[in-house]
């Protein structure tokens, strides 16, 4: 198959390519820890003669991960893990590396997506890098003859692990899988404050409307649910947290939200993010009670969270009111806006920028040194779902700090002992 990359693509690729540029230049910029792992890389090579498969937002900071795993000597073919993701100047600014080839592209049908992913792995892996497990379920499913030659990968979000993980229990895993999303210098802060900060971004600049004053439903209150409530609660919204986990719920009412069924918030909500990674969290009788004019956003990892088949269905008309924004007549007058087709607002939306520059910084410096550990050690780690094993997380942690200037106290010899030993009494 000749599925042909973002360069073969694209009417103007060295202006796209131009502009590319300049979004990497500046994330790279303020990435500290990918700066530090580059030199490191560059010096010593370590991915040589290795491929890298990635399905990833292909966005700039991405890039800068993609680039680094370049530099460390590796050959990197990419494509996207949502249709909608993509920055077209990104990808061309990518294909433009001698070591990179880019299929991403923005907005397209479900079958080109597919081929992206195909294409991606027509250049034979030994490492995957997935964002959602696209890859490898491509690989199981259609590519088995890749397995053997492939030494590990890693999973970056939530819904990801959450398909190993099932894979796994089913014995149906082939190859080990870091679960890169579950370490904490990821998931406490890329889930936690990135989802919050860049999803109510990507909405306040596609409505232009303010949360001050306003009923936020958050849907989910897990570590994305997390940072959205509490940032939403930082711009003076009134914040509703809906959850089917009993603790969960517990958490978010002991915060000092107020917590209800989503029957019941559908009445009240002004605007209604969804963060839980599953499926069906809006649906028709939920649209029913809604007011006119209420906003939905989802933050998941699929556009499945929002039931759109059923809103099209209760709809009279579909117009869009501004890019980014659809809004569903009702015919009883009641408008119910959707942003970003119900797929994940803080990268699907047009002005959408995806998670912070510094939040990425640390999200892929646990993915070059996981990729890092997988040619080095790769044999000591079977089939299936492993932890990153926490000395890595806590090398970028150490970095990190470096680079922002803060020290930390260390345990003293009688302290370390202290901790590890049964023997301290009263
Ligand atoms: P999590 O597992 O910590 O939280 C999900 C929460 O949703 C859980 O507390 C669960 O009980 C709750 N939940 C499940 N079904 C529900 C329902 N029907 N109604 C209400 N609550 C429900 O997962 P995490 O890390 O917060 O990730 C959530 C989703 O966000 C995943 O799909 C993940 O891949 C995605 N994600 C998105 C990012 C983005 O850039 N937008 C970044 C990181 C993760």
């Amino acid at each position: 198959m000749n599925h042909p990359t973002i360069t073969e693509r694209l009417a103007d690729p060295a202006e796209a390519r131009e502009s590319g540029r300049r979004k990497i230049e500046w994330a790279r910029q303020h990435m500290p820890i990918m700066t530090a792992i580059a030199g490191e890389f560059r010096e010593e090579q370590p991915l040589d003669g290795e491929t890298v498969a990635m399905a990833m937002h292909v966005e700039a900071k991405t890039a800068v991960l993609t680039e680094v795993l370049a530099e460390a000597g590796a050959e990197v073919a990419i494509t996207g893990c949502n249709p909608l993701s993509t920055h077209d100047d990104v990808s061309a600014a990518l294909d433009a590396h001698e070591a990179i080839t880019s299929y991403a592209e923005r907005g397209v049908a479900d079958e080109a997506y597919y081929a992206a992913i195909e294409a991606t792995l027509e250049h034979g892996p030994t490492i995957t890098v997935d964002d959602g497990g696209d890859l490898v379920m491509a690989i199981h499913d259609e590519y088995p003859e890749l397995i053997d030659s492939i030494v590990g990968g890693c999973e970056e979000t939530t819904t990801g692990v959450h398909r190993l993980r099932a894979m796994d229990d089913d014995g149906a895993l082939r190859y080990p899988m870091f679960a890169v999303n579950d370490t904490p210098m990821k998931r406490l802060f890329d889930n936690v404050h990135g989802t919050g900060e860049a999803s109510l971004s990507s909405i306040a600049m596609t409505t232009n409307l303010s949360f001050a004053g306003k009923n936020v439903v958050v849907a989910g209150y897990g570590y994305c649910g997390k940072g959205v409530a509490k940032k939403a609660k930082g711009q003076n919204a009134h914040v509703i947290v809906t959850e089917v986990e009993p603790r969960r719920a517990l958490e978010a009412h002991m915060e000092g939200y107020e917590v209800c069924s989503m029957t019941e918030a559908a009445e009240k909500g002004d605007i209604f993010v969804t963060t839980t990674g599953n499926r069906d969290v809006i649906v028709e009788e939920h649209f029913e009670r809604m007011s006119d004019g209420v906003v939905l956003a989802n933050a998941g990892h699929f556009n499945v969270e929002i039931d759109l088949d059923a809103l099209d269905d209760l709809a009279v008309g579909r117009t869009e009111v501004r890019d980014g924004i659809e809004e569903f007549g009702m015919a009883d007058g009641r408008r119910i806006n959707v942003l970003a087709d119900g797929r994940l607002v803080n990268l699907a939306a047009p002005v959408a920028l995806g998670h912070p520059v510094e939040v990425m910084d640390q999200s892929f410096g646990i993915q070059a040194v996981s990729v890092r550990e997988l040619v080095e050690n790769g044999d000591s780690y079977g089939p299936g779902v492993h932890e990153v094993p926490d000395e890595l997380d806590r090398e970028v942690a150490e970095i990190k700090l470096e680079a922002e200037g803060i020290e930390t106290d260390e345990l003293t010899d009688e302290q370390a002992d202290y901790m590890d030993s049964w023997q301290h009494g009263t």
